[in-house]
């Protein structure tokens, strides 16, 4: 446990130090500048370091040759060359609509390997999903029937299996929470007659064979998320004791380990998760079932640094203001929900070198045009100055892959980096910088006259 401790800050110090050469060679090598005024920037050796700490930490608790997926939530960070990346460190892929899946297919993820979950699937969803092989939790009565029919119509090698809700109760923050009494997430357990209703329904269809129950995302302590998953593991015996038989053969217990964003340091970590999920719930963990996960904040969000140039330092009543490029069309949680979302910001020179004290309170805002535009507000940092940067720390998921083009803002260039070989760093594009013309495009630009010649005589 201490080793884990002081492993984990090693690794803490060293993330930084990779992102501080980041920055600064990102200026020099003119990705980050006057013209390309915010850029995303994610950390290649970070996220193999995260994928592969995923992968020991169950390794670690389950006997060897159990059947385990680890299937990152693509909703956290929805970039095809992730996707690749993390497929080539052994993971999988969990999407949630037609779009996360085509980009799971696109980075080459398996069907095998991809799980499909989402509160509102079509049937041309369910039928794609189930011609692919992809696995489907069905999350509700309704779409059970949808499922029953599909399977009368063709055979599917998609293994099945229902999302419940265990209603054990939610964490720190509401929107995250998926395990409240009236959750829109799954079959509510304890509501009257649901356990018996879900008992059945695995009785009467062999081939639901696998479980899921995602009790939430950030904000839920360790313990809850615990509780969940035995929650399902209960629920899988119950009906595994009512069928005679192993049938339900796999758990699928979600994703939501809440990740640190007041420090460098991850915590908590896979391995604690792990180790109190086999100490709690040790018959998860003794090789009767396969395993599903679906991570997605804990392995990415620590590696993603939004980097924004300073446009301009002003100050207005005593309050001191860094106008930055950076706000909310990258940042959309903490500046709509800056309580529950705070981020930490460190403070660049024009050079991008960490810029050095003393520490001055001042609100660090961005370019969109409403006041609650702020990354940070009252927070002592290095004075920013015109042409420094701001950096929000630990935004590489939900945060700078998910633009919202609030004032038309162009969605910014993300670039991947990792050694160069030689004590440099290297840059590979992951995903392109949104450029005006296109965002004309995406704006209707093709149908400019559509709505003046509506109606009008003649248009017909
Ligand atoms: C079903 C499901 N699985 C996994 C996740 C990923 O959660 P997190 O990013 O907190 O790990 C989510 C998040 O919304 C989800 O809804």
């Amino acid at each position: 446990m201490a080793q884990d401790i002081e492993t984990e800050a090693a690794e803490a110090q060293e993330r930084a130090a990779r992102r501080d050469q980041a920055v600064r060679a990102a200026v020099e090598q003119g990705l980050l500048g006057p013209d390309a005024a915010v850029v995303g920037l994610l950390d290649v050796t970070g996220i193999r370091e995260s994928a592969a700490a995923l992968r020991s930490a169950f390794d670690a608790v389950l006997p060897p040759g159990t059947p385990v997926l680890h299937a990152f939530a693509v909703k956290a960070t929805p970039l095809v060359p992730v996707l690749r990346l993390l497929h080539e460190a052994g993971i999988g892929a969990e999407v949630a609509s037609p779009g996360e899946l085509a980009l799971a297919r696109a980075a080459g993820v398996p069907p095998a390997l991809t799980v499909l979950d989402s509160p509102a699937k079509t049937p041309a969803e369910l039928r794609e999903a189930l011609t692919l092989g992809v696995a489907v939790n069905a999350d509700n009565p309704q779409e059970l029937d949808r499922l029953d029919a599909l399977i009368r119509s063709a055979p599917t090698r998609s293994p099945l299996g229902i999302r419940v809700n265990p209603q054990i109760g939610g964490g720190a923050i509401g929107a995250t929470s998926t395990a409240t009494e009236t959750s829109k997430f799954g079959v509510a357990l304890r509501d009257e007659g649901a356990r018996e209703w879900v008992v059945r329904a695995y009785l009467d269809r062999p081939w639901l064979t696998r479980l899921h129950a995602h009790t939430g995302s950030q904000g839920i302590p360790l313990g809850l998320l615990v509780r969940g998953a035995a929650e399902a593991y209960a629920l899988a015996e119950e009906i595994n004791a009512r069928a005679g038989r192993r049938q339900v053969d796999t758990l699928d217990i979600g994703g939501g380990l809440p990740v640190n964003f007041a420090a460098e340091t991850t915590a908590p970590s896979y391995a604690e998760y792990a180790r109190l999920l086999a100490e709690r719930v040790p018959g998860l963990f003794d090789g009767r079932y396969g395993l599903v996960t679906e991570f997605g904040r804990s392995l990415l969000a620590k590696h993603g640094t939004v980097v924004a140039r300073v446009e301009y330092a002003k100050s207005a009543g005593g309050r001191r203001i860094a106008v930055t490029h950076a706000g909310v069309q990258v940042a959309t949680r903490t500046v709509y929900a800056p309580g529950a979302w705070p981020l930490r910001i460190a403070a660049y020179d024009p050079k991008g070198r960490p810029k050095p004290g003393p520490e001055v309170v001042q609100d660090v805002a961005g370019p969109a045009c409403f006041s609650g535009d702020l990354l940070a507000e009252g927070r002592a940092l290095p004075l920013l100055e015109q042409g420094d940067y701001a950096a929000a720390l630990d935004t590489g998921a939900y945060y700078f892959a998910h633009h919202y083009a609030y004032n038309s803002l162009a969605r910014p260039g993300i670039h991947g980096f990792a050694p160069d070989g030689s004590g440099g760093v290297a840059f590979a594009t992951v995903r392109e910088p949104q450029t005006v013309a296109e965002v004309v495009a995406e704006s209707g630009g093709a149908h400019a006259s559509a709505l003046t010649t509506l109606g009008a005589p003649g248009s017909r």
